[in-house]
């Protein structure tokens, strides 16, 4: 089956809830609270990067439930959030409603990565790489970079021993062999591929809790 396929299922039925209660604030076991606790401190450093976005057009590929994209509109930007899955996607519209007034600037839909059209300043792309091979990964970024005009803010898991440990442990990733489905990126592969398409890495961030390992880029043109 092929890999976005699997992706999308996995986010479709176990995954959902799995990442729900992550992304929530009920209780949760100590990997799922760490992963939250991980993934919240990559989304206030990516806001902070921002600073002001009033006006400005930013595409969240890869949404999710909108832990990004609606703080972004809370902020005044001017948000397109799309995911491949539609109950994240349908989580994502809940909860903005719930914290946004009806006349927001921020739309979401369930479109996949490299089917996403428009031109947005800024194209963010969190804790979406993981599930994708390098190859997979190269087609994806010259995708979102054709899509953006200044810059390009991304995540991916680096390849740290810690990791490969939790990938054995295999918590959280999907598939029946859940270990093949989490993939570790070398830092210079990931920046290789950004310069082959013509962008300069600005800022760079290591994110690291127990069992959250995140590598946050921001690349400009
Ligand atoms: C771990 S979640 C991260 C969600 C969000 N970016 C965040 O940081 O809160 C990964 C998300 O990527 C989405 N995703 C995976 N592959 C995708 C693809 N090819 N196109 C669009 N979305 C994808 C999944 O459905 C899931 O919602």
């Amino acid at each position: 089956m092929e890999e976005k396929t699997v992706v999308r299922n996995y986010f479709n039925e176990t995954g959902f809830d799995r990442w729900r209660r992550i992304y929530g604030d009920e209780a949760v076991n100590r990997i799922q609270y760490s992963i939250r606790v991980g993934h919240q401190r990559t989304i206030d450093r990516v806001l902070e990067w921002l600073g002001d976005v009033q006006g400005r057009t930013i595409c969240d590929a890869g949404c999710g439930m909108g832990s990004l994209s609606i703080p972004l509109a809370q902020r005044g930007a001017i948000v397109y959030g799309t995911d491949i899955s539609e109950k994240m996607v349908s989580e994502a519209r809940r909860r903005a409603q719930k914290s946004l007034p009806k006349d927001t600037t921020l739309k979401f839909d369930v479109v996949e990565l490299e089917l996403v059209n428009g031109q947005y300043e800024v194209v963010v792309c969190l804790d979406v790489l993981i599930h994708y091979p390098l190859p997979q990964v190269e087609k994806m970024l010259a995708h979102l970079s054709s899509l953006s005009t200044k810059s390009l803010i991304l995540t991916y898991a680096p390849k740290t021993v810690l990791f490969a440990l939790l990938k054995r442990i295999g918590q959280f990733f999907p598939g029946a062999n859940k270990t093949t489905r989490a993939y570790q990126h070398r830092s210079v592969d990931i920046e290789a591929i950004l310069e082959r398409l013509g962008w300069k890495i600005a800022r760079r961030a290591a994110i690291d809790d127990k069992f959250y390992f995140a590598r946050l880029v921001m690349a400009e043109r």
